[in-house]
């Protein structure tokens, strides 16, 4: 089938480089001519393993084309994805549609024939129907109809997610829409996957359900972990202990300094607004957004308090600034607050990220950028891990330690436990379970 994608982003650059694998024939359009050049010379704009050998393979077998010309993607067309971003918009966090509803006008305006117009970009309840009112307005000689078939893509593995989903969701509104959508995901490769139909609001509504329900589970281990803390459990056991019950699920519940990223944030605030346009409170979503804001500018606290309680004048390394490891993503990573606070506490922060330093330069001042773990902990007082890259599973303790001034290892990721870290001559401070420095010093400072 010619399948157009709209939006080189994350979703629709993966989409059409897996869907190409799958033998289709895809036009991945976006508006940026450069970033289409680059996408031509095999140059990603993201950093996604194993995207650029894939997107290299499709492109040089003839599957996979990318062109700013919308028209002419279209000529010809089975299906157009609609994969362009809906940020928050600044002044009220609703998602920002413009983009999704100026694509749509351009598809009514450019379809050489019938077509089905699928929406990949999470968007809010009711979007699919404005986008086909849109589509209709035009009076274009065509027929148009519109799927909502979310994506549940995660940065880093978003391939294999893409290939081997727990389920395909196909909203629409009819059989020929339905048709359509389902056969394209009817190919050897996908015969697995449970394909789920439902009307187009429902799988609207579903996206962002299946997210708000991520980010309540994470923060509810976060906040199990604290308690572990005040009470002197271990909650690495706790997590495993629960997820051992299928009715949980073992998986997205390790703690953290509180997700970020490009979803969570962005889609548990657009429910719980939509909830409240409709006259309908999500209050768990509401707690879980707050309680994963404030602990994010906590974390910071932690490092100070590992501190003795000031980190004025201080030089901190910090391990990690993407919102998690395998993306150079830095949309609301944790690090932002938790690094704007250590500065507003008057630390000197020296920073290292395998690849998201470059999208950290535009959003951090004044941080020193080092160029590996050891560099960083150059004559640091606090080493402090963020992300839980695997290369800060496996350092090197002792020469980490022989670079640093301090002895001080804040593990906000738990990657490591309380001997390996001792036997290197660090004191380590970990979450969700109370290292005896930690114990220690806490006592101290409650003391005080
Ligand atoms: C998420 C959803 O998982 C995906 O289905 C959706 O399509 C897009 O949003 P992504 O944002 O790429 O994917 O990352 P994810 O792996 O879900 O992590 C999100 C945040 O939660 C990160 O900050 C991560 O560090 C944090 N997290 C995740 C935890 O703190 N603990 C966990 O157990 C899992």
């Amino acid at each position: 089938m010619k399948i157009v994608i709209v939006g080189s982003g994350y979703v629709g650059l993966v989409a059409g480089a897996c869907f190409a694998e799958l033998g289709h024939q895809i036009v991945c359009v976006d508006n940026n001519p450069a970033k289409i050049g680059s996408l031509r010379e095999g140059v990603m704009p993201i950093y996604e393993p194993g995207l650029d050998v894939l997107v290299m393979r499709n492109a040089e077998a003839g599957r996979l084309h990318f062109t700013d010309d919308l028209g002419e993607a279209l000529i010809n067309a089975d299906a157009a994805f609609i994969a362009v971003g809906t940020p928050p918009r600044p002044t009220d966090g609703h998602a920002d549609m413009k983009y999704v509803y100026a694509v749509a006008r351009e598809i009514a305006e450019k379809a050489t024939g019938d077509l089905v117009v699928v929406d990949k970009s999470t968007v809010p309840v009711g979007t699919g129907d404005e986008v086909e009112r849109l589509l209709r307005a035009t009076n274009r000689p065509f027929r148009f109809s519109v799927v909502s078939n979310p994506e549940f893509l995660r940065e880093g593995v978003a391939i294999d997610d893409f290939m081997k989903p727990d389920r395909i969701v196909i909203g629409a509104e009819d059989d020929w829409a339905k048709g359509v959508v389902s056969a394209i995901y009817s190919v050897p490769g996908f015969d697995k996957a449970p394909i789920l139909h439902t009307s187009r609001r429902t799988a609207e509504l579903l996206k962002y359900a299946a997210n708000a329900f991520l980010a309540m589970k994470i923060t509810f281990i976060n906040e199990i972990a604290d308690l572990c803390e005040a009470v002197g459990g271990d909650v690495r056991d706790v997590a495993q202990g629960i997820g051992m019950d299928s009715r949980i699920g073992g998986k997205f519940l390790n703690t953290g300094p509180g997700y970020g990223g490009s979803c969570f944030p962005k889609d548990t605030l657009a429910i719980s607004k939509t909830a409240r346009d409709y006259r309908v409170q999500l209050r768990t979503v509401e707690t879980v957004i707050q309680v994963n804001e404030n602990r994010k500018r906590a974390m910071a606290l932690r490092v100070v308090d590992a501190c003795g309680g000031s980190v004025r004048g201080k030089t901190i390394a910090i391990l990690g600034l993407a919102f998690k490891a395998d993306t150079d993503d830095m949309r609301d990573s944790p690090s932002i607050p938790v690094i704007q606070a250590l500065q507003d506490f008057g630390a000197d922060v020296r920073a290292y990220d395998p690849e998201a330093m470059e999208n950290s330069r535009g959003i951090l001042n004044q941080i020193h950028y080092c160029s590996d773990a050891y560099d960083a902990a150059d004559k640091a007082d606090a080493v402090v891990i963020l992300t839980e890259w695997n290369e800060f599973k496996n350092l090197d303790l002792r020469k980490l330690r022989a670079k640093t001034s301090g002895r001080l290892l804040v593990d906000l990721r738990n990657l490591y436990t309380e001997d390996e870290v001792a036997n290197a001559d660090f004191d380590y401070w970990c979450i969700g379970r109370r290292a005896t420095f930690q114990r220690e010093a806490e006592h101290y400072l409650a003391a005080e």
